[in-house]
């Protein structure tokens, strides 16, 4: 009989797509993936550092563990990723049910690693080296880029792709943990990328978002002298025959040069979508988290997207409550978010970070519930600014690119007919709509006739030529489609 394998992701898109490649190798190595912890044989958690309330989720869901595992010792548990790497044993000393730690650099290793708890019962663990202890070149070596065999089937969608073309990074911006766990940054070369993109068109993928912390700072020096950018890998990738849209997050203020926005305009697959953090729109706290600009500079900067890419949208990050934020500091954020003209924004609070600069140097100062009070106050702003963006649109016609059955749909009984299907434009926006389930996976015009802050809600105007379209993608997708369609909420062709 298969052996039953489950795993739970937190995290970022990195994660997403590093718990889709595990599966996958995982699968090949005859294990079914089910979706109750306590019926599996191998049990992993994929982590994320980035805040503490990440790492507390996990803790408690080992503990959960805690008592089934003393039950069935055979069975297998492991943390894998980002917390992996940063609390290596102290995993096993708060849940020394743990039987492999395996950080973001060796995930390679997992099946061996599993394979030799079977064997000898003793706990793994597998870790790359820490950033200060040894050479550039051999910490680089021990984090190594993790892109086994792609397989359809695992993706949470056949029509989107997540693609890493770099891993770690450079920046060590004082509030973030990343540089530690995902270690130094490195791009993967332009040929396996394309490769990858080619045998994901091939799979029936339509939309390939492309991966790394620092995207924009992708930079790959060939045999001949030449560095490539990631405005040449987005010319290099750009004919892949099936591919209709890509995407790239997330960006970094001070590497987005005119070269790259220039790519974004002039190639018409590239959507016009960037995700560019700023953080805080305070000079003071930016220099604090040691973010390498200033305000002004971002807004040169926004306002250079804008008029190099014609009706781009541009959605952020920010942290509230960074080590002395005064209510001056926040102010600046407030007046930043209310003229921007951000799509989005996704607002953190400061959460301090063992083994960060900012955690090291400044005190965490900004009491919980100012924190908390401001980080609702940002977003009140920013929904305001995204409602009236999301207004302006209504009467456009946008091409949506059907992700399957909405929220709404999922919960109620399948039937026939039309349910409600959602989906996103070139510039990221949700659209809700009605339509035929089989119309998932295809592009169709849908006229904005509603929208909230979130959501636009519209009317599909054309959808003829693409249901064609997707007989050849469901000829491919329909055997993986059938057996995973339905958890997926993809409608089962
Ligand atoms: N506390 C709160 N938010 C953080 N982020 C990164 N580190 C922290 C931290 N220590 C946020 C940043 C980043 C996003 C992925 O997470 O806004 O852009
Ligand atoms: Fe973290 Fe800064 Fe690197 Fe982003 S750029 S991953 S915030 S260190």
């Amino acid at each position: 009989m298969a052996k039953k394998l489950y795993i739970e992701t937190v995290g970022c898109q990195m994660n997403v797509l590093d718990s889709e490649l595990v599966v996958g190798s995982l699968r090949r190595q005859g294990y079914e993936l089910i979706h109750e912890a306590t019926e599996a044989d191998v049990i992993l958690f994929n982590t994320c550092s980035v805040r503490q309330h990440a790492e507390d989720k996990i803790y408690s869901a080992l503990g959960r563990l805690r008592s089934h595992k003393q039950r069935h010792p055979g069975k297998i548990v492991g943390v894998l990723g980002c917390m992996a790497q940063k609390d290596q044993e102290l995993i096993r000393r708060r849940a020394p049910h743990v039987d492999i730690v395996c950080g973001t650099g060796q995930l390679a290793r997992l099946p061996e690693l599993i394979a030799e708890v079977e064997k000898t019962g003793r706990p793994q663990l597998a870790l790359s080296l820490d950033r200060q202890e040894a050479s550039r070149l051999d910490v680089e070596r021990s984090f190594a880029s993790y892109d086994p065999l792609r397989e359809p089937s695992m993706r949470p969608s056949p029509y989107q792709a997540y693609v890493r073309i770099m891993i770690g990074c450079d920046k060590f911006c004082t509030y973030c943990i990343v540089p530690q766990v995902r270690g130094p940054e490195q791009s993967r070369p332009p040929e396996h990328i394309a490769a990858e993109v080619r045998q994901l068109a091939g799979e029936g993928c339509k939309e390939v978002t492309l991966l790394g912390q620092t995207v924009n700072s992708y930079k790959h020096d060939r045999a001949d002298g030449r560095r490539e950018r990631l405005a040449d890998l987005l010319a290099r990738i750009h004919d892949t025959a099936g591919i209709e849209r890509i995407k790239f997050i997330t960006n970094f203020p001070r590497d987005m040069s005119d070269d790259l926005l220039d790519a974004v305009r002039e190639l018409p697959k590239v959507c016009p979508y960037l995700h560019v953090p700023v953080q805080s729109g305070c000079n003071e706290v930016l220099k604090r988290m040691k973010r390498l600009y200033t305000v002004e500079y971002y807004r040169d900067m926004l306002a250079r997207c804008r008029e190099r890419v014609p009706g781009v949208a541009i959605s952020s990050d920010f942290i509230v409550g960074f080590c002395g934020e005064s209510e001056a500091s926040f102010a600046r954020s407030c007046d930043l978010v209310a003229t921007a003209g951000f799509k989005n924004s996704f607002i953190f609070k400061y959460s301090p970070r063992p083994g960060t600069k900012g955690d090291e140097l400044y005190a965490d100062d900004v009491p919980e519930e100012v924190k908390k009070r401001r980080n609702n106050e940002l977003l009140a702003i920013q929904n305001k600014v995204s409602l009236a963006d999301h207004l302006s649109r209504i009467g456009e016609v946008v091409e949506v690119l059907v992700e399957g059955p909405s929220k709404t749909a999922l919960k109620q009984e399948p039937g026939h007919g039309p349910i409600q299907l959602t989906g996103r434009t070139r510039t990221d926006h949700i659209v809700v709509f009605e339509g035929n389930p089989r119309l998932t996976g295809n592009t169709v015009s849908v006229r904005v006739a509603e929208a909230t802050a979130f959501t636009l809600f519209g009317i599909v105007e054309t959808s003829e030529q693409v249901v064609h379209d997707h007989a050849s993608v469901a000829q491919t997708l329909a055997p993986a489609q059938a057996k995973y369609g339905q958890r997926l909420g993809l409608p089962v062709l």
